[in-house]
């Protein structure tokens, strides 16, 4: 199978749930969704991705190779009303993943952000009321959504201050699922993720993390660009860590109607993460430079989860240390890079590039 689609054994249940049930990825061709899929392959499922291919956006046809047989893949956009209604019938599992994921396109285009991760939500869940009410689904959140915290590790009790136009859609996105299952009785449960990385995730720029970008010019033998003093503390989950999660809330019913957190044992200031990162690649540099004044006024500073109520209620907790995992993706990249490496050097050079 290839990189990141391992069973780390968090959710041995799952391997019963899933077999020839009928499961529907949104965001299915994108870094998350596709490692979901090829995980859901190998317990029984039969799947249907739905994916926008938006170009800025991380879908790519690559982070399907090996399952594409297995897979069914809709071409499709969660803005359809119509077309979601249809395919959401006669689903048993969703997996809502599709989103518009970079906070500075957030504000330079707010409206699109507002279309994908907000009113979207709505017309997906509106079909499921009206079209099927026992589907079980799971909805992909951010910490991003708690803005800059008032304590550490933050929890699911801390206030909400989405500090851009991502994190208050992120946020009316996750509030309207929690209120389908309140009022609609739906089994919905609630992600709420830290920063993710692993292979498959998109490298091209910083617009889904800034740790894609680090790894792709240290491959091309470029410093990696550290904002500020590099102090920051950040948590990272390892995708198929996050995999799990998402099996373990769909699978268990004591998850419906919970939001959680996931999180890593131990932060890391982003300096550390850099020097890491350069001792696994035996070669590379780090620079702190200036953070773009864009970017600051969007920067929340630390953060790093407490994810005790998913580890006692659900069992879960991360597996993959991050020095391990940083390893796994550096080879996936230098093997597959040309892959995902689509833009020309200059492009890539030129992108935002950030550490959100
Ligand atoms: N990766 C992380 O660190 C992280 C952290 C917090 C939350 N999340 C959330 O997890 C989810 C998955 O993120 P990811 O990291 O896999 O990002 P991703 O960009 O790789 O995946 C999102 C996918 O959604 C698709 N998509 C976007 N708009 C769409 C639309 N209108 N219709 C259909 N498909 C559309 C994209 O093409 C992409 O393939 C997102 O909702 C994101 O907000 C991710």
């Amino acid at each position: 199978m290839g990189f990141g689609a391992k069973n780390t054994v968090q959710a041995p249940d799952a391997t019963f749930a899933f077999q020839n049930k009928k499961v529907l990825i949104t965001g299915g061709l994108g870094f998350i969704g596709s490692n979901l899929a090829r995980r859901l392959v190998q317990l029984g499922a039969k799947i249907v991705l739905v994916d926008s291919m938006i170009p800025e956006y991380g879908g790519n046809l690559f982070n399907i190779d090996g399952i594409e047989g297995q897979v069914q893949i809709n071409l499709a956009d969660v803005r359809d009303e119509h077309g979601m209604r249809a395919l959401i019938r006669g689903q048993d599992y969703l997996f809502n993943l599709a989103g518009q994921t970079s906070h500075l396109d957030s504000m330079e285009d707010p409206y699109t952000d507002l279309e994908i991760n907000c009113r979207s939500q709505l017309y997906i869940l509106e079909a499921c009321r009206r079209h099927n009410p026992g589907i079980r689904i799971v909805y992909a959140s951010t910490r991003q959504i708690y803005g800059a915290p008032d304590y550490f590790p933050v929890d699911e009790n801390h206030p909400l201050r989405p500090v851009d136009v991502n994190g208050i859609n992120k946020m009316a996105g996750e509030y309207y699922h929690i209120l389908y299952q309140r009022i609609y009785g739906m089994q919905i449960s609630v992600l709420r993720l830290t920063n993710t990385y692993g292979p498959r995730m998109r490298v091209r720029d910083a617009r889904q993390t800034f740790l894609g970008i680090w790894i792709r010019r240290l491959i091309d033998g470029m410093p990696i660009d550290v904002f500020g003093d590099g102090l920051q503390k950040r948590d990272f989950n390892y995708v198929d860590d996050v995999v799990e999660a998402f099996l373990l809330c769909a699978s268990r019913q004591s998850s419906n109607g919970k939001v959680f957190n996931l999180g890593d044992i131990d932060p890391i200031t982003l300096i550390d993460l850099a020097k890491m990162l350069i001792q696994l690649n035996e070669a590379g540099e780090f620079r702190l430079i200036a953070f773009p004044p864009a970017r600051k006024a969007i920067d929340i500073g630390d953060y790093y989860a407490d994810y005790t109520s998913i580890q006692s209620t659900l069992g879960w907790s991360p597996r993959t240390r991050l020095r391990e995992g940083l390893k796994e993706t550096l080879e996936f990249y230098r093997k597959y890079k040309s892959h995902y490496w689509e833009l020309s050097h200059e492009t890539c050079v030129a992108s935002p590039a950030g550490q959100s």
